[in-house]
């Protein structure tokens, strides 16, 4: 159940949001499956937060991989599907505007791997998750763009016919450094930093916010309830962000 949304209440963080960003000259973002959930994809924590009786953190990991890369794949190839069905919402449009708005003062990192961000048309994006539409050889490490087309059940390297993996990162594996370097650094530069979609549980990435505020940067959330988070930042957005965010781009003008 969601806690009920005081409209006095939100109309005064939404005015404060906007106090805190429109100023911004510097703005780094961080998303979360949230944001895509108005396009119908679904969170990994929500409602259960199974898939077919195994827990997101069991079907992620290489260990999973190893044991059963079949039911690994199972996993996968759903998500690519539903890729395929799904486009970009109010939401991730909203942050179109904010890069058109900013240039290259705006950074997006996100822990998505739904490519919907770049499906919107923002360009300065940092996927610190990798992406489902790229797949990697465990042998020759050769990374091939799939985009949604379907795969097998079980994909093969056609270059040296070992199994591929998808390109994305698992618990327990490392982050890409070049494009987590990126990150820190966007972050810690930023006047203004945007959390929107996420539970804020999943390290380092959840990390960013506290390295914004560390080094000084205003923390706006937009969540469609509180998360990890909110009680770190400096205006709380309750709501769908399909709605808050535009809601907040469009009175920055
Ligand atoms: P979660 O499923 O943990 O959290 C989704 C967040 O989005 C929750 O805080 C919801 O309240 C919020 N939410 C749901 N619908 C929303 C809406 N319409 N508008 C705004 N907010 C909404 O997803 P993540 O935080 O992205 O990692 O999960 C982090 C990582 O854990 C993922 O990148 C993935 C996962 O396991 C790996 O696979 C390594």
């Amino acid at each position: 159940m969601h806690p009920p949304i005081d409209y006095e209440s939100s109309e005064e963080a939404l005015d404060r949001a906007v106090q805190l960003l429109r100023p911004a000259k510097a703005v780094a973002v961080l998303t979360g499956a949230g944001i895509s959930a108005e396009s119908g994809l679904a969170t990994f924590r929500g409602a259960g937060g199974l898939w077919e009786g195994h827990r997101v953190e069991d079907v992620a990991t290489p260990r999973a991989f190893l044991r059963d890369p079949e039911l690994v794949w199972r996993f996968y190839n759903l998500r690519r599907a539903n890729l395929a069905a799904v486009k970009p919402n109010p939401g991730h449009l909203a942050l179109v505007e904010l890069e058109n708005r900013l240039g290259a003062g705006f950074t997006l990192v996100t822990q998505n791997v739904d490519g919907l961000h770049q499906a919107a048309g923002n360009k300065n994006v940092l996927e610190i998750h990798g992406t489902l539409r790229r797949v990697r050889c465990v042998c020759c490490e050769r990374v091939t763009d799939h985009g949604v087309e379907p795969l097998a059940d079980l994909p093969h390297c056609a270059a040296c016919g070992a199994l591929l993996r998808p390109d994305v990162v698992w618990f327990e594996e490392p982050l890409p450094t070049d494009i987590w370097d990126r990150s820190v650094s966007a972050a810690a530069s930023c006047d203004c930093f945007l959390v929107v979609g996420t539970s804020a549980v999943v390290y380092p990435a959840a990390g960013l916010i506290d390295v914004a505020r560390m080094d000084g940067a205003d923390v706006i959330e937009a969540n469609l309830d509180r998360s990890a988070a909110s009680s770190r930042v400096d205006v709380l957005l309750l709501g769908p962000s399909g709605t808050t965010l535009p809601e907040l781009i469009k009175r920055l003008h």
